[in-house]
């Protein structure tokens, strides 16, 4: 099938610059797409980290320290940009700003004011495609609980929960890095770091909280810096926001945790749904299972669990029999992403990327619990 090649360039060449780099590499995972991207240009101001790149993706033809020489380089149609965060208002703003569409890292700024930066500059550029990555929604079990909640499955919602929690912040010896300082990570914290892949769901089906109380807490108040001194962690390690929803035919309670100390939580990413036809429960503890039960009136209440099959939302060659992983996730995702870009609204598939305007949700919500914690008040939502 001839396919419309997307020519990418990556700005960011560390951990998740090159995990997006090795999931183009796979391409040939995927069935049936009249898309592909091509990495040509690379970008980190440590141009080292970009000798990675040369030596493993060879359609790369421009390795820079200087961003600016990516975005003025006519050969690159979009960017991924994975960079800190106090970085994403400038040179976000710049990518699109250039003409080339952009799939950026989340907070997506690094506090409300910068995210509404980016935004403008989106709104500025309309023919500019701009999405946030979140990837965990593409694991097999938690896509079918977006599919059950698309189709209205749950009834009517009883309660609405979601995190995701690490936990190597629980070593006290572990080195402090640019997500404790707030002027990198920015004051949310663990929301900046952790929120958005908890809030990309919910906000997709319109799950908007009108109040938040949120629990902040840090938890160790200083880590050793590369030198062995002692240097304060500046940021929230954990977070937990009770919100209340309410949409035009129901209302219910929503709690959304993000949690960098949640002792023995490697990479949970978890959501659970209950409703009065239907409750589901996905996490990538179990990322095979899938937990939900069924509900008639009267009848039992049985919890059921299924072992997913490798169903995903592009169709892959690998057997419906083996497992997913987090890096199908990222190919899934890029996958989503290219695919709105090239097919817009007739994408092959519903679900994608996250868009600005639910970004700018995130960002109110978490602007809101920073109040929140403050005052020790429950804070309404504008
Ligand atoms: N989607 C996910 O699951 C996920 C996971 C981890 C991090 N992230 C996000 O990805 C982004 C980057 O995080 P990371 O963990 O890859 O960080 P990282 O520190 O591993 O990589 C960031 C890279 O950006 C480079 N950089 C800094 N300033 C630059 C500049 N001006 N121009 C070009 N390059 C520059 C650094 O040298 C570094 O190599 C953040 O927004 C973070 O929140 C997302």
């Amino acid at each position: 099938m001839a396919k419309r090649e997307i020519r990418f360039g990556v700005i960011g060449c560390g951990l998740m610059g090159r995990e997006f780099a090795s999931a183009a590499a796979r391409w040939c995972h995927l069935l049936d797409l009249d898309f592909a991207p091509r990495i040509e240009a690379v970008c980190d101001v440590f141009l080292p980290a970009t000798e990675w790149f040369k030596d493993n993706v060879p359609s790369v033809r421009l390795a820079t320290s200087d961003y600016t020489e990516l975005l003025a380089d006519d050969g690159i149609d979009a960017v991924y940009c994975a960079v800190p965060h106090n970085l994403h208002e400038q040179v976000y703003s710049d990518i699109i700003r250039s003409g080339k569409h952009l799939l950026g890292e989340k907070p997506f700024g690094i506090d409300k004011p910068a995210n509404q930066a980016i935004l403008r500059a989106a709104r500025e550029h309309p023919d500019v495609f701009v999405r946030c990555s979140s990837q965990l929604p593409f694991f097999p079990g938690a896509y079918r609980i977006i599919q059950w909640l698309r189709e209205g499955r749950f009834g009517k919602i009883i309660e609405y929960e979601a995190g995701f929690w690490h936990s190597s912040d629980l070593n006290p010896l572990k080195q402090i890095n640019w997500k404790r300082k707030v002027e990198l990570n920015g004051e949310y914290g663990c929301m900046g770091d952790l929120g958005m892949h908890v809030y990309h769901v919910p906000s997709r089906f319109g799950f908007k909280p009108r109040h938040v109380r949120a629990l902040l807490s840090k938890i160790v108040e200083e880590r050793p810096d590369r030198d062995g001194n002692m240097a304060p962690c500046e940021t929230w390690d954990n977070a937990i926001l009770a919100c209340d929803v309410k949409m035009a035919d129901q209302e219910f309670p929503m709690t959304l945790s993000t949690k960098r100390i949640a002792p023995g939580h490697g990479n949970t990413w978890f959501v659970r749904v209950y409703g009065t036809e239907l409750s589901a429960e996905f996490t990538t503890q179990n990322p095979k299972q899938l937990r939900f039960m069924p509900y008639k009136p009267g009848g039992e209440q049985e919890w059921r669990v299924v072992d997913m099959p490798y169903e995903s939302a592009y169709k892959a060659i690998t057997g419906s029999i083996f497992e997913f992983g987090f890096s199908d996730a990222i190919l899934q995702m890029w996958a989503a992403f290219c695919d709105e870009l090239t097919h817009g609204p007739d994408m092959r598939q519903p679900f994608g990327c996250a868009r600005p305007e639910e970004v700018a949700d995130s960002h109110t919500l978490f602007t809101a619990a920073l109040e929140s914690q403050r005052t020790a008040r429950t804070v309404a939502i504008a």
